[in-house]
């Protein structure tokens, strides 16, 4: 497998996004030779169709440019999300929406997977070309991240990571709390990370505004935060996570 190399944006949320930070990181974002963009969900602040314009104008401005959020306004600004599934050389990715419009219990930013998103995810990864980098993408951490600034709660959230982790998923992409993390989760062989992007919004959480740079080969993945600096973005920390047993 070659070097596969992907950018992660997540929680941009278009009415409420930083203004800076969103211009600079495309101009990153351009500049690097990138397999694909992942934008793992919160693009927009209230879900408004001018917020899903905006968005929609950022991301076809970026190259190789691919969104996972299926909301019905989505579909009415993007078209219909392409069945959840990308594939390339050496790459599977595969979304599901954690996200719920409505849900019993009060804080519906919380989220869910159903036990047939996660078989379904699940089979896609677990039939994906042997080698391949393969991933997950979906809007809501999993399980919680230990020092995160909020929570989750994703209903079927760990049901969910442990058949991801024993189908030989790489990485778990999320976002929604707002701030970079990687985190193995503690199931199959240990190797499947749990990746969250920060924010591009000035709904800053104790972090400036970041996105990720994914980088894979053989041997081993990087994951680079990179923060706005006020100018531009550079590197705020790398985890390295080595992808096979030796
Ligand atoms: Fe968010």
């Amino acid at each position: 497998m070659s070097l596969i190399r992907l950018a992660h944006v997540s929680d941009i949320h278009f009415g409420g996004e930083h203004v800076g930070a969103v211009a600079a990181a495309a101009e990153r974002i351009a500049a690097e030779p990138l397999d694909l963009i992942v934008a793992s969900g919160d693009l927009t602040q209230f879900g408004e169709c001018a917020e899903f314009d905006a968005a929609k104008r950022w991301l076809e401005s970026l190259p190789h440019a691919r969104v996972f959020t299926p909301w019905n306004r989505y579909r009415q600004a993007f078209g219909e999300p392409s069945a959840g599934r990308y594939t390339k050389q050496g790459l599977t990715v595969v979304s599901l929406n954690s996200a719920r419009g409505a849900q019993p219990r009060l804080n519906w930013s919380k989220g869910q997977v159903s036990a047939r998103q996660a078989r379904d995810a699940a089979a896609a990864i677990r039939t994906a070309p042997q080698g391949d980098l393969k991933i997950v993408s979906c809007h809501h951490p999993l399980e919680e991240i230990t020092g995160g600034p909020m929570t989750a709660k994703v209903w079927g959230g760990g049901a969910a990571a442990r058949a991801f982790a024993e189908a030989g998923a790489d990485l778990v992409l999320s976002g929604h709390i707002h701030v970079p993390f990687v985190h193995a989760f503690p199931y199959a062989n240990g190797r499947t990370q749990s990746v969250g992007a920060g924010t591009l919004s000035v709904r800053e959480r104790g972090c400036p505004p970041s996105f990720n740079l994914i980088e894979a080969d053989e041997a081993e993945i990087r994951v680079i935060a990179l923060q706005f600096t006020g100018s531009h973005f550079e590197p705020m920390r790398t985890w390295a996570v080595s992808r096979f047993q030796t």
